[in-house]
């Protein structure tokens, strides 16, 4: 498939997702439902798929109230995947295809390696990576059918490109899988037409982490986060720092760009 050549586009039409579709999982909270959010804000359906379903629907209807779009919820857990192709299915008969499909869903695991068991580590992949892999390989499905291409954004972490505190070896393994796969995927998805790219930040608050940045400093130093209180540009990353790189990923101000894993990390890691 060719690629469309923008140049002549307006930045505000190169920005928008009017008339296009997004799947985000785990956007119930966090990182995920800012994603959500400036999607929607670019003019995208979005489906939610998370396994806090009340809470999903609840960000749907704050989200299509803002923003004036279509937004649904689904229960939909990364490790089964016939939720993953249940959540497909209804996105592309809610809103005749998919466009961009995020693989937001991700835990962390804070054990060390001496102490991890096998469960806790199949866990840790089985969200973070097996959950990703099935959700691209089910948006991409249906992106070939649809015939007009498409963008997957995984989001990997700065742990994707170095060890980071004692306590986190599954989540850095499976964060450098992560850009293992986005590579992998954007050389074989090419042909298609299917842009992968990955976003990796550095610690960033959200409402599960809000209270961290009020500790004392000395408490803090305890807590196995990796890039706390990292960040050499003057304050705490915030979702919506995430989230604009992600709709940057997703709209056609990226088009000539696949393959690519983004360091949004404040520079923690300059
Ligand atoms: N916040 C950070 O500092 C940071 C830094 C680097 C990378 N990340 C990555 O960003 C992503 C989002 O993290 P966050 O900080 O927003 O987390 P969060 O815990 O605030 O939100 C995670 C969301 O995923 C959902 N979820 C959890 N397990 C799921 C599953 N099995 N299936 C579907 N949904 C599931 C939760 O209900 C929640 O809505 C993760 O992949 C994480 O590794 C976060």
């Amino acid at each position: 498939m060719d690629l469309p050549e923008v140049s002549a586009k307006p930045l505000s039409e190169l920005m928008s997702l009017k008339g296009r579709s997004a799947v985000v999982t785990g956007a119930a909270w966090g990182l995920g439902k800012a994603t959500a959010r400036r999607l929607a804000e670019a003019g995208a359906s979005v489906l939610i798929g998370d396994i806090d379903v009340e809470k999903a629907k609840e960000t749907a209807a704050e989200i299509s109230s803002a923003y004036g779009v279509k937004v649904i919820a689904v229960k939909m857990d990364v490790t089964n995947s016939a939720e993953i192709i249940a959540g497909a299915d209804l996105a592309v008969k809610e809103f005749g295809g998919i466009d961009v499909w995020v693989n937001n869903a991700g835990i962390p695991l804070y054990t060390s390696i001496l102490d991890l068991a096998d469960e806790d580590w199949d866990r840790v992949m089985a969200i973070n990576l097996r959950g990703l892999f099935v959700g691209s390989r089910e948006a991409a499905k249906r992106m070939i059918a649809g015939n007009k291409g498409g963008v997957i954004v995984n989001i990997a972490s700065l742990a994707g490109f170095q060890g980071v505190s004692p306590g986190q070896a599954a989540y850095v393994t499976s964060k450098h899988g992560v850009r293992g796969a986005t590579r992998q995927m954007a050389l074989e998805l090419a042909p298609q037409g299917i842009r992968v790219l990955a976003v990796a930040p550095g610690y960033c608050e959200t409402e599960h982490t809000a209270h961290l940045s009020k500790m004392p400093a000395e408490q803090l130093a305890q807590i196995p986060i990796p890039g706390i209180g990292g960040s050499r540009l003057g304050r705490v990353g915030v979702t919506d720092d995430i989230a604009r790189v992600v709709l940057f990923c997703a709209s056609d101000m990226s088009i000539f760009m696949s393959g690519n894993t983004l360091l949004v990390d404040g520079a923690t890691s300059a």
